[in-house]
């Protein structure tokens, strides 16, 4: 095969033959040559035609591989591995299907474990335990006090939110016989580190109610469904535990403006919302549910959340002003051992744009300068430091969380 027309040995003996026989002979061969050179071609011909399906076949593989990918990804539960294949139960319709799996794949399968599955229900991954919600109950009622004596400057707003959520729980009498329906969820909105996340947590330790936490970004999933269903859940739990306070931190994860986009991540996002705004709606006859949110995101929340009977109370919690930065000055200086120098109003005055998370880090650095010139008292000179060079790391980093002008 690999002949080529200089390798081939001359088939006569030069010397020998007329040239006539000579040529003859010659003629013979090349007529050979070219039968083999026609079957070659032919060959090269199959090759390439099978070499174009295999090309064709890899295409479409890689195609579907991508799509695989890509396509949104259900939640189910693998109900009973059979003979004939998995059962899994789709969470959302609750649907059950038979569908087939590699041996590997159904090893490392379980009834009761939750996979991901495709559009046409192939398993297409396990997935891990999911965090109970109940366990997470558990994980508020041990959480360190807040009282409302560490918050400093906001009274007004603490008694919109006592009023709002400690009262109907503790006193639902009065309610009644004034005959109004008490707001089933505030809404804490303003910049960050003001005490919003503190002040929810106040009302938590205040009353006996079941204090339920979850972080916005906590329910947002990657799989469909997933968001919706810890939305549920959380509302069961409250439901078996009342009187309950759900507290849903940084809301505007999962209720901001619809956007243009059209990924599938984002209807999922969509989805959780939905299921938040349906179990808010279903409150009256939820009985002794209160909810709070908070974000520092207002601008962005989707106005649907705002609808009257969903958070119709929206408490601003703004920058403390000047008589608030002093008391919060005091209030985390309590533990300090601070020198009669220091003056609080003049540091209130100071730290002009500082919020309550600020003013806790000022005090913080105001000791690490004490403690690096070995010194166990705090001086006014400290603080100043402190707040310069806080104010300097500021304007050095524009992402960092501080937030003087
Ligand atoms: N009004 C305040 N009084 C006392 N301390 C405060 C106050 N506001 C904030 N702080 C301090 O700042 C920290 C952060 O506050 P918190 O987590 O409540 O802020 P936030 O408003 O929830 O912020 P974000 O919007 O970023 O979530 C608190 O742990 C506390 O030490
Ligand atoms: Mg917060």
């Amino acid at each position: 095969m690999t002949d080529t027309v200089d390798d081939v040995d001359l088939p006569y003996d030069e010397n020998a033959t007329s040239q006539q026989e000579q040529i003859e002979v010659l003629q013979e061969r090349l007529e050979v040559l070219e039968s083999q050179n026609e079957e070659m071609r032919d060959r090269l011909l199959d090759a390439n035609a099978e070499n174009n399906k295999y090309q064709q076949k890899l295409e479409r593989l890689t195609h579907e591989n991508k799509k695989l990918k890509q396509s949104p990804l259900f939640v189910a539960t693998v109900q009973e591995l059979t003979d004939e294949g998995v059962v899994i139960k789709q969470h959302g319709n609750n649907q059950e299907a038979l569908t087939e799996v590699t041996a590997e794949m159904r090893e490392d399968l379980a009834p009761d474990d939750r996979v991901a599955v495709n559009n046409s229900l192939s398993i297409v991954k396990r997935l891990e335990k999911e965090t109970d919600v109940r366990a997470r109950v558990m994980q508020v009622e041990h959480s360190p006090d807040i009282a409302y004596e560490d918050i400093g400057g906001l009274d007004d707003q603490m008694q919109e939110v006592r009023e709002t959520v400690e009262m109907p729980l503790e006193r639902p009498e009065m309610f009644e016989e004034v005959g109004i329906q008490p707001p089933s969820g505030v809404l804490l909105h303003g910049p960050p580190g003001t005490g919003k996340t503190m002040l929810a947590k106040a009302v938590a330790n205040q009353t006996d109610a079941t204090f339920i936490k979850m972080a916005g970004s906590e329910l947002v999933h990657k799989f469909i469904g997933e968001g919706a269903k810890l939305v549920r859940d959380l509302f069961e739990v409250a439901r078996e535990n009342e009187p309950a306070v759900i507290f849903i931190d940084e809301i505007d994860a999962i209720a901001s403006k619809r956007t243009d986009s059209k990924t599938s991540g984002d209807a999922e996002v969509q989805r959780t919302m939905m299921q938040l705004l349906s179990e808010m709606d279903g409150f009256d006859e939820r009985g002794e549910i209160r909810i709070i949110a908070a974000t520092n995101r207002f601008d962005m929340l989707d106005p649907a959340i705002l609808r009257p009977g969903r958070f119709d109370r929206l408490i601003e919690v703004p920058k403390p002003d000047y008589a608030g930065r002093e008391i919060i000055f005091r209030i985390h200086t309590r533990k300090m051992n601070v020198s009669d120098t220091v003056d609080f109003e003049v540091l209130a005055e100071l730290a002009e744009e500082a919020s309550g998370a600020d003013i806790k880090a000022i005090c913080t650095e105001a000791g690490m300068f004490a403690i690096r010139e070995d010194r166990t008292e705090v001086t006014m000179t400290d603080f100043k430091e402190a707040y310069d060079k806080l104010q300097r790391t500021d304007e050095t980093d524009v992402t960092d969380s501080l937030a003087f002008a």
